[in-house]
């Protein structure tokens, strides 16, 4: 078992029949999936909710039914991976471009787990670019906006394209380097007209289980 999948074996332990499961998106979750699929084989009841397009795809082609997070009162526990994690278990997320609803179905679960490998610890937020969602009209106006908080912001691109998000937006990543206080500028973020949500996920995540190249795996939190 790799880092990755230790954490994500070990979240997985943490689910029980007729719970409702948010699924995260990216490598790390990817093995959430895959374990919690071969629970379900052997017979788990769960709903789940995705938070991404290609989360639904992979639940999908691995025998997982997933619900529409407005079919579901709440959701029990969510797993999903990070870019970053510091001491505080704040997290920069969005490499894998699925922020948004990242965030929404974090928000809308009792208890949020976040699986990680260990080169995602870090004892300050921000060498990671921090990815940030913008409509694409006016762009290069809350580009500047953005530039005005200390960073240098990049149009992600993908295959030579813009980058276009499962919610039809853009995602700028922006370079600080070092963000020493998550909190006061997640909220200059999203003050920024033309932002739809930024990567920072601020006193959300309340375990996270970070796994090794040994194939064990420790709970922060
Ligand atoms: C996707 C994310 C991912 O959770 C994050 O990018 C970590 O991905 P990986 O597990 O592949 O390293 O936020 O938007």
């Amino acid at each position: 078992m790799n880092a990755k999948q230790a954490a994500a074996y070990k979240a997985v332990g943490y689910i029980q029949d007729g719970m409702i499961v948010g699924l995260g998106t990216g490598s790390t979750a990817y093995w959430a999936i895959h374990y919690l699929a071969e629970r379900v084989a052997q017979g788990l009841k769960i709903t789940t909710v995705a938070t991404s397009e290609s989360t639904t795809s992979i639940a999908a082609e691995k025998g997982i039914k997933v619900s529409s997070l407005d079919s579901v009162e709440y959701i029990d526990i969510d797993i999903d991976g990070a870019d970053e994690v510091d001491s505080m278990l704040n997290l920069i997320k969005g490499g894998g471009g699925a922020l948004l609803r990242e965030k929404i179905v974090a928000a809308a679960s009792r208890e949020f787990i976040v699986i990680a490998d260990e080169s995602k610890l870090v004892d300050v937020l921000g060498r990671f670019p921090l990815p940030v969602e913008v409509l694409a009209f006016g762009r290069e106006h809350t580009a500047r906006h953005l530039q005005r908080l200390g960073c240098r912001p990049v149009l992600r691109e993908k295959d030579g394209q813009v980058y276009i998000t499962d919610n039809g937006h853009q995602i700028l990543d922006c370079h600080f380097n070092a963000i020493p206080d998550p909190a006061l500028l997640a909220q200059q973020i999203n003050a920024i007209p033309g932002v739809v949500e930024n990567g920072l996920f601020v006193g959300m995540a309340k375990k996270v289980i970070v796994g090794y190249a040994d194939g064990s795996a420790k709970e922060l939190g």
